[in-house]
C-alpha cells in the first residue's frame, strides 16, 4: 500500500476531525501518500478528492464537525454508483480506503470492498455508540456531556416550576446515549428502544412521585423508543392520565452532534486513527478498529454490522434504584 484515501460518512460526530488528523499523520509517518475525499461516498462518486499533508490537519483536533464533510449517499447504495467510485479510486492510484462513520458507513464499505476488492478499514465515529465490537465510538462521550449539560439546565427550571419534563435525546435505533445520560443527570426514568417501554410502570412511578411531592421529574426518552413513540407522544399520554402534572417536552436534536470533543474523544480518536493505518500496513482488511477494555481490537465489518450491541442490564437497573 502506497497511497490511501480517507472519508467521513453518515451523521458527523465530535472527534471525527481528531481521527482524520491521526489517520493522516499516522499515514505520513509511515511514508504513505494521503488523499481526502470530500462529502463521503458521494464525493468519491463525484471525484471530489484532494491531496492531504500534515498541514491540512493542523489546528483541527479541537473542532467539532468534519473538515472532510459528510453525506448519506443514495447513489453509493447502487452497483452503478459503486463502479464510479471504484473508477475514481483507480484514477488517483489509491490502494486503500479509511472510512470514518457508523454502521451505514461500514455496510457500504463492506459491499464495496467485496465487489471491487479494495482494502478498507473503518474507524467508528457516531454519537450513538451502537457499534458491536467496540466499547466506545468517537463522539459518544462529547454528546453525553452535551446532553448532561442541557439536562442540568432544564432541571433548574423544572424544579423552579415543579414540572415533569420529557427530554428526547438522539439514537434512532439505540438507547446508549439515553441510558448513560439518564444515569449521569439523575433522571427519574428512561425510555429506550432496547427495553420494551412499560408504560404502566412509568405511570405508577409518576403516581408515587406525585404522592411524595417530588419537586421535579425528568424522563429521558431515546428518539428510537418504539413503544412510546418518542417524547411528544409519551408526554401526550401522560398529560391525559396524570392531569395533576405540569408536563413539558424538550427535544435536544442536533445540538448533540456539535461542539468541541472531550479529552476522552480526542484521545480515542487519536488512538483509533493511528491504529487504522497500522492495521492496514499489517494487512488487516475489511475490519473496524475498536477499543475493548481499553485495548485496540480489529473486528470484521460483518460482525460489527450484523450483531447488535447489548445494553448493560446493570446500568438499566440503576435508574430504578437511584430514583426511589
Ligand atoms: O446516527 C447518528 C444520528 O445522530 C442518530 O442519533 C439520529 O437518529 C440521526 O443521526 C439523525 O440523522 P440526520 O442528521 O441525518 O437527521
Amino acid at each position: 500500500i502506497k497511497k490511501i484515501a480517507l472519508l467521513t460518512s453518515g451523521g458527523d460526530a465530535p472527534g471525527m476531525n481528531a481521527a482524520i488528523r491521526a489517520a493522516v499523520r499516522g499515514a505520513l509517518y509511515h511514508k504513505l501518500e494521503v488523499m481526502g475525499i470530500i462529502r463521503g461516498y458521494q464525493g468519491l462518486i463525484e471525484d471530489d478528492i484532494e491531496p492531504m499533508d500534515s498541514k491540512s490537519v493542523s489546528n483541527i483536533i479541537q473542532r467539532g464537525g468534519t473538515i472532510l464533510k459528510s453525506a448519506r449517499s443514495k447513489e453509493f447504495l447502487t452497483p452503478e454508483g459503486r463502479v464510479l467510485a471504484y473508477q475514481n479510486l483507480k484514477k488517483h492510484g489509491i490502494d486503500a480506503l479509511v472510512v470514518i462513520g457508523g454502521d451505514g458507513t461500514f455496510t457500504g464499505a463492506s459491499i464495496f470492498s467485496s465487489e471491487h476488492n479494495v482494502p478498507v478499514i473503518g474507524i467508528p465515529g457516531t454519537i450513538d455508540n451502537d457499534l458491536y465490537g467496540t466499547d466506545y465510538t468517537i463522539g459518544y462521550d462529547t454528546a453525553l456531556n452535551t446532553v448532561i449539560d442541557a439536562v442540568d439546565k432544564i432541571r433548574d427550571t423544572a424544579s423552579a416550576h415543579s414540572r415533569l419534563f420529557f427530554i428526547e435525546v438522539m439514537g434512532r435505533d439505540a438507547g446508549f446515549l439515553a441510558l448513560r445520560s439518564a444515569i449521569a443527570s439523575g433522571a427519574e426514568a428512561v425510555l429506550i428502544p432496547e427495553v420494551n417501554t412499560n408504560y404502566q410502570k412509568l405511570s405508577e412511578f409518576l403516581s408515587n412521585s406525585y404522592k411524595k411531592q417530588k419537586s421535579s421529574s425528568i424522563v429521558i426518552v431515546a428518539e428510537g423508543d418504539k413503544v412510546g413513540g418518542g417524547a411528544l407522544r409519551t408526554a401526550e399520554k401522560v398529560r391525559e392520565d396524570h392531569p395533576d402534572y405540569d408536563v413539558r417536552v424538550t427535544i435536544l436534536g442536533h445540538i448533540q452532534r456539535g461542539g468541541s470533543p472531550t479529552a476522552y474523544d480526542r484521545v480515542t480518536a487519536s488512538r483509533l486513527g493511528v491504529a487504522a493505518i497500522t492495521g492496514l500496513l499489517e494487512n488487516k482488511r475489511n475490519v473496524m478498529v475498536g477499543l475493548v477494555n481499553d485495548e485496540i481490537v480489529y473486528v470484521p465489518f460483518e460482525d460489527a454490522i450484523k450483531n447488535k450491541k447489548p445494553i448493560k442490564q446493570e446500568l438499566f437497573s440503576l435508574i430504578d434504584i437511584l430514583s426511589i
